[in-house]
């Protein structure tokens, strides 16, 4: 059995190699049974930030019905809110009863603006109905209190008779939310207290202790977890929060072309830029895998998610704009990243079970743009589009060697995969080709999955640099893929240069 196995596993490499060299892709995928890809990997976040929440989903006195129907349309299945730092100086008392009368406050964390918190509790998850998909709410550690959060869960999700469940009845809301995913604040490490990982574990057993399963509502606490690859913090946070009531564990990592002081401009950039950023956002593999690694020795029946609840690229703010409010524009490159970020989500299904891209409207790689009453979906928009169907399907496990994508001196995979098979049976199979001079060819071979036809779409575009804009709002986007067919047993892909391809097999 294992001559067997040695063998068949030499002949793979050798036929890898051969693949390769032929600027071809071998890919095998098998129909054994992998994890659930939780639909909550495509989830998203909205900071109270820049034009994110004013202008992007309240405008005036309303929620925008033309954003909320674009992320209905990509099955936005949860939504994180209400920062990033700005949860830890969020106090929600301030944004409940008639608009009127809220309190204003300062933004000090992003741009010393003023708030009039028009948008509150009742607004983000009326947002949240509309949207039909799960509130996840980022509660205040840095500024706030036990107290102040166990009293917010109850205004929340208490049923009965009690002061605060009969304010937000009087507000205009009588049964509760039910709201479950929780986190106990943000960046803990950073702009949430500047906290050691030992002192958060303690803030983090004491505020956990008050938050309270109200009946009818079993809380998903998410502890505030690593800055990219600080192990160390994963490592700590394991060994002594109480796991116990713990649903999972945060962790953000952003893809960064040059330094934090020089990030680069989001449309104007070369291919040394967009080398250095697929660089940066292939490191999500490893960074993944790491702190994967370190739950497992403490969790190894992989109870506890790994949330990943921000993430995307990051780079200079728009010129002309307010530069602390993160206003970029969003490139085919753009669309590249998140369409690899999501191969590697996938693949890493049994471990992360949540992950909120930054930041749906307005905001660092969003998803939708908005000017006035207009709204342009971006090339990253249309990622998400083509791969909603991988939530909640099952993971197949894949096997691929891949040509490099030389650039220079040095190099990367050109090409990314993910698969699954769909409760209706159907196999999606999403390829990325981060090459973009090359087309490459792939070869899939499928043991023991039988299939008739195969359809699909691309997105791609005749420059990484290309983006939507108000007067141009098509330039990127999806169309009908005519590259693949059915060869014998197998299936073959010819992927053009700089794309990303979703294809159907039943
Ligand atoms: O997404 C912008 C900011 O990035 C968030 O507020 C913070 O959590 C992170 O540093």
């Amino acid at each position: 059995m294992n001559a067997t196995r040695t063998l068949l596993f030499s002949v793979f490499i050798f036929l890898s190699f051969s693949l390769s060299a032929q600027n071809t892709v071998g890919l095998t995928i098998r129909d054994t049974s992998g994890p659930v890809i939780s639909r909550n990997i495509y989830g998203h976040f909205s900071e109270d930030l820049g034009r994110c929440i004013y202008d992007g989903f309240w405008t005036g006195d309303h929620i925008r019905m033309d954003v909320v129907e674009a992320l209905k349309k990509i099955k936005i299945p949860v939504l994180r809110w209400p920062g990033g730092c700005y949860a830890d100086q969020y106090h929600w008392r301030d944004a409940i009863g008639p608009r009127d009368q809220r309190k204003h406050t300062v933004n000090t964390t992003w741009g010393m603006v003023s708030e009039d918190n028009s948008f509150g509790t009742h607004e983000f998850l009326q947002l949240c109905d509309l949207l039909g998909c799960q509130p996840y709410i980022a509660g205040n550690v840095g500024t706030g209190t036990p107290e102040e959060m166990e009293n917010w869960l109850e205004y929340l999700n208490y049923n009965g008779k009690s002061t605060l469940a009969d304010l937000r009845r009087q507000n205009g809301r009588e049964q509760p939310w039910g709201v479950s995913f929780w986190g106990v604040g943000n960046e803990s490490w950073g702009c949430g207290g500047s906290m050691t990982p030992e002192y958060y574990a303690g803030e983090y057993n004491r505020y956990s202790e008050f938050c309270k399963n109200y009946p009818g509502t079993r809380l998903k606490l998410i502890a505030s977890g690593a800055n990219s690859d600080d192990y160390n913090w994963t490592e700590a946070l394991m060994k002594h929060i109480d796991r116990g009531r713990t649903w999972g564990i945060s962790m953000h990592y952003y893809t960064l072309v040059g330094s934090w002081a020089h990030k680069g401009s989001a449309t104007q950039f070369t291919e040394d830029e967009y080398f250095r950023a697929m660089v940066s956002c292939l490191r999500m593999e490893d960074i993944v895998s790491k702190h994967s690694a370190i739950m497992d020795r403490y969790d190894p029946h992989k109870r506890m998610a790994l949330v990943v609840d921000e993430w995307g690229i990051w780079t200079d703010a728009e010129p002309g704009t307010n530069g602390a409010f993160l206003y970029q524009q969003n490139s085919m490159r753009d669309a590249l990243i998140a369409a690899t970020t999501l191969n590697i989500f996938n693949n890493h299904a049994d471990r992360v079970k949540m992950a909120n891209l930054a930041q749906t409207v307005n905001v660092l790689q969003a998803l939708i743009l908005t000017n006035k009453d207009k709204m342009l979906l971006t090339p990253t928009y249309h990622v998400f589009d083509l791969y909603k169907v991988h939530q909640d399907a099952r993971l197949l496990p894949i096997q691929y060697y891949t040509p490099d994508y030389v650039h220079g001196m040095e190099k990367i995979p050109a090409v990314n995969a993910s698969a699954s098979k769909d409760s209706a049976g159907a196999i999606h199979v999403s390829l990325v080709n981060l090459d973009p001079a090359k087309k490459i060819s792939v070869r899939v071979n499928l043991p023991g999955i039988p299939f008739k036809t195969v359809q699909g779409e691309v997105l791609t575009s005749s420059r990484f640099t290309d983006i939507n804009t108000f007067e141009d709002p098509n330039r990127v986007k999806p169309a009908v893929f005519n590259g693949a067919k059915k060869d014998g047993a197998d299936l073959v892909v010819e992927l053009p240069a700089m794309s990303v391809v979703v294809l159907e097999l039943k």
